[in-house]
């Protein structure tokens, strides 16, 4: 009988045979298997008889890839499994970007007592004007389950796409997408693109891939969106894009000191998968991974 243990709560699982358990890092006891959502896992003391880690996302950078490893202990994540949810998030942040949403709300809300609020309204609407993404151009490094998915979209919004990958070739990123124009240098993206956004995993190859040198290439009030992970982006590189009018808008899923409340800036608290549908798809797959590797020693996504 194997013991599964949960580092932090990722929604509903029902599947035969798991019994949801949350503990504390340092209570993790004599698992066998754990399943972690975004807890990171770096300072912990692995279970001697650990075999397997779960993790119920796509980033596997709270997990300590080469201590697992070096104690052969199998890591799985669920690619794909909150795709949906990143996606939408990702259109939300790119039309609060281009509109003014959260500066009216903001008016609104620090004019809840004026009896003048609807004629006000009318005056200072001027102020939060904004633009439309229609036939604006979107750039996309990455093109993953999520940044395929944020093409389709944005094609049907009437935007012209750019995707850049690497590991795709032109042959797969056709079939994969057919809405998106796939370029094999990344400085087309800088180059061109109104919106950008980053989908690619945290590599030491990708650490600050958007810094000063990069975005010194983009257009001139470029939107740049990051629902992938912060290190991608060097922040005070975008900070002082901000000041110099070269980046109209930051926004980021990933809070910090850095960014939180600094003009230019829209920062939302990791919420990218936080959705009923994605938390249940990453669970589930997270807890299919474990079990049929615990019990009958399958691997998938590793
Ligand atoms: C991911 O890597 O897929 C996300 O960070 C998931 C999450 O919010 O836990």
């Amino acid at each position: 009988m194997f013991k599964y243990h949960c580092l932090n709560p990722i929604a509903k699982v029902g599947l035969d045979g798991f019994t949801e358990e949350y503990v504390k890092t340092e209570d993790i006891g004599e698992a066998d298997g754990i399943l972690v959502r975004s807890a990171s896992m770096h300072d912990m003391d692995l279970p001697d008889n650990l075999l397997a880690v779960a993790r119920a996302g796509a980033g596997v950078n709270n997990i300590p890839l080469d201590k697992c490893a070096s104690k052969g202990i199998v890591v799985f994540n669920t690619p794909g499994a909150n795709a949906n949810g990143v996606k939408e998030i990702v259109i939300a942040a790119m039309l609060l970007a281009s509109r003014d949403i959260v500066g009216g709300i903001n008016w609104v809300e620090a004019n809840k007592d004026n009896p003048n609020i609807a004629k006000d309204a009318e005056k200072v609407k001027k102020n939060f004007a904004g633009t439309e993404v229609q036939d604006k151009k979107l750039g996309i490094i990455g093109l993953g389950a999520i940044g395929v998915k944020v093409a389709n979209v944005a094609k049907h919004m009437g935007m012209e796409v750019y995707g850049y990958d690497p590991y795709v070739s032109v042959d797969a990123a056709w079939n994969l997408s057919r809405d998106v124009k796939h370029v094999i240098n990344v400085d087309e993206i800088y180059e061109n693109c109104d919106v950008i956004t980053i989908h690619v995993p945290l590599l030491d190859s990708t650490r600050e891939m958007i810094n000063e040198a990069a975005i010194a290439k983009m257009k001139e009030g470029v939107i740049l969106l990051n629902f992938a992970r912060d290190l991608l982006v060097d922040e005070e590189a975008v900070l002082a894009g901000i000041e110099q009018g070269k980046v109209r808008k930051y926004v980021t899923d990933f809070p910090n000191l850095t960014t939180a409340g600094k003009p230019g800036c829209i920062v939302i608290p990791h919420l990218g998968a936080s959705t009923e549908e994605s938390e249940d798809n990453c669970a589930v797959m997270a807890v299919k991974e474990l079990k049929n590797f615990l019990e009958n020693g399958n691997i998938n996504n590793s």
